[in-house]
């Protein structure tokens, strides 16, 4: 193992990332753990150097307060407390006020190296996954999002064609997206790619639903059950490979802190279907992912792409999706996203899109009277989703955006800027 690690058990503090990113900065890989690990998972863990305990304000969990296993003392490794009682830590050497007793813990104490680099990262995960899979199978649903691009290129290193991705296009993908993805994965990096087109499936199962949430509903549902299809046709499959990354974990709750909402990538398999997880990122920012990403050789533009929702352009074509809106809005969104580029906001704004409402209004085209619906343009700056700011788009770049877009998309005469902040308008339309 290249890496040397220093775990920081969650006891309850708030701080936990923030301490991780600390310690990641100073060079040294950190990860989080829970804080009724078993002796034999600590000791399972690579490299380990030291152990912070990390104490904080959600130490009272179902009326319990939380606590680690006495055997874990009996591991020997140097181990430090933060805000977590002295007297119940037998063996820890002191507290950790500052960032200096902090670099004084990790090199003076633990010996560790400053040897946290995203090669390194790369070359123990994949010494890691090749110990877990063996000779084995893992199975992956590919989106073409970052987080199952960077799994899909880590395994592809690790296990080569040991490892089969599913791609799904469920007909709501952007321009190109699902061919970029067919591009880079199997013609570039050679993996063991089923491309399933299941968009006249979907979009059967949507014709005529108008309500955002059974919108949502029927597509993931959806999704797995074509996944889990293909799933079924594989023979002798034991993993399926994860893009969990670590905000994931954290939304998710973990045990010291509430839930903030659900995740899952692929989550609600049948029962019957067991796979062992494999999830190289768990541990990963978004950065760090992004980073991964490209030291895998993975296209910057895959990487470094916006947010784009599960349910895709089925959420931006507003209402029951028609295949002419759904149309209009993959086009529309496609010169959105060529003519960004070209003004250079692809790198300074957060998330930009376009949206195709289900009315129509009245225009001119030659000299007639025409009836045809419009698109709404998006763009928006946030730091975590929560909230958002418009962007002030360059008047002649909308102007240059409008004008390509009455002129190439189809049955659209109106196109409109959205000027709303979040709250009280979300991000999304739908
Ligand atoms: P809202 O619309 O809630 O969006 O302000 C916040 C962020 O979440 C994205 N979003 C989704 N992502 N599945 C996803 O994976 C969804 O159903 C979904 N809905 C919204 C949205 O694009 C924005 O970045």
């Amino acid at each position: 193992m290249k890496q040397d690690l220093i775990v920081i058990l969650d006891l309850g503090s708030t701080q936990n990332t923030v301490l991780a990113r600390e310690i990641r900065d100073l060079g040294v890989y950190s990860e989080i753990h829970p804080h009724d690990i078993t002796a034999e998972e600590l000791a399972a863990l690579p490299n380990v150097k030291g152990v912070i305990l990390n104490g904080g304000e959600n130490r009272v969990v179902d009326g319990q307060e939380v606590q680690i296993r006495e055997e874990l003392y009996g591991l020997g490794y140097p181990m430090i407390s933060v805000d977590y009682p002295q007297s119940k830590c037998s063996n820890c050497l002191s507290a950790l006020p500052d960032q200096e007793a902090l670099k004084k813990f990790l090199f003076d104490t633990c010996k560790a190296e400053t040897n946290w680099n995203m090669k390194n990262f790369i070359e123990d995960q994949v010494e890691l996954i090749r110990q877990q899979v063996g000779d084995r199978k893992v199975l992956l649903a590919l989106s073409g999002g970052v987080d199952s691009s960077v799994v899909a290129a880590m395994l592809i290193k690790a296990i080569g064609t040991q490892l089969t991705c599913v791609h799904v296009n469920h007909g709501l993908m952007r321009k190109n997206e699902s061919e970029s993805v067919v591009k880079v994965f199997r013609d570039e990096l050679h993996a063991n790619l089923v491309y399933v087109d299941a968009s006249e499936r979907f979009l059967g199962k949507l014709a005529g639903v108008a309500d955002p949430e059974q919108k949502r509903k029927i597509i993931g549902g959806e999704f797995i059950r074509v996944f889990e299809e293909e799933a079924r046709k594989l023979e002798g499959i034991d993993f399926l490979g994860q893009g969990t990354i670590y905000p994931d974990i954290i939304e998710s709750g973990t045990k010291t802190a509430k839930m903030v909402k659900s995740h899952h990538n692929v989550g609600g398999l049948p029962e019957d279907l067991k796979f062992e997880l494999v999830e190289p990122l768990k541990q990963l920012f978004k950065d760090e992912v992004r980073a991964c990403g490209v030291e895998l050789g993975l296209p910057h533009d895959m990487v470094y792409r916006q947010p784009f929702p599960g349910p895709g352009l089925g959420v931006r074509c507003l209402g029951a999706i028609t295949r002419d809106r759904l149309e209009a809005v993959r086009e529309a969104d496609a010169i959105l996203r060529e003519e960004f580029a070209r003004a250079g906001l692809d790198k300074k704004v957060w998330q930009y899109f376009t949206v195709v409402p289900d009315f129509k209004s009245v225009g001119m085209k030659n000299n007639a009277r025409v009836f045809e619906y419009m698109v709404i343009i998006r763009a928006i700056n946030t730091v975590d989703a929560m909230t958002a700011s418009v962007e002030k788009v360059d008047w002649d770049v909308l102007e240059r955006i409008t004008n390509r877009i009455l002129a190439e998309v189809e049955n659209v005469n109106r196109v409109c800027y959205d000027m709303s902040p979040k709250p009280p308008a979300t991000i999304e339309f739908e």
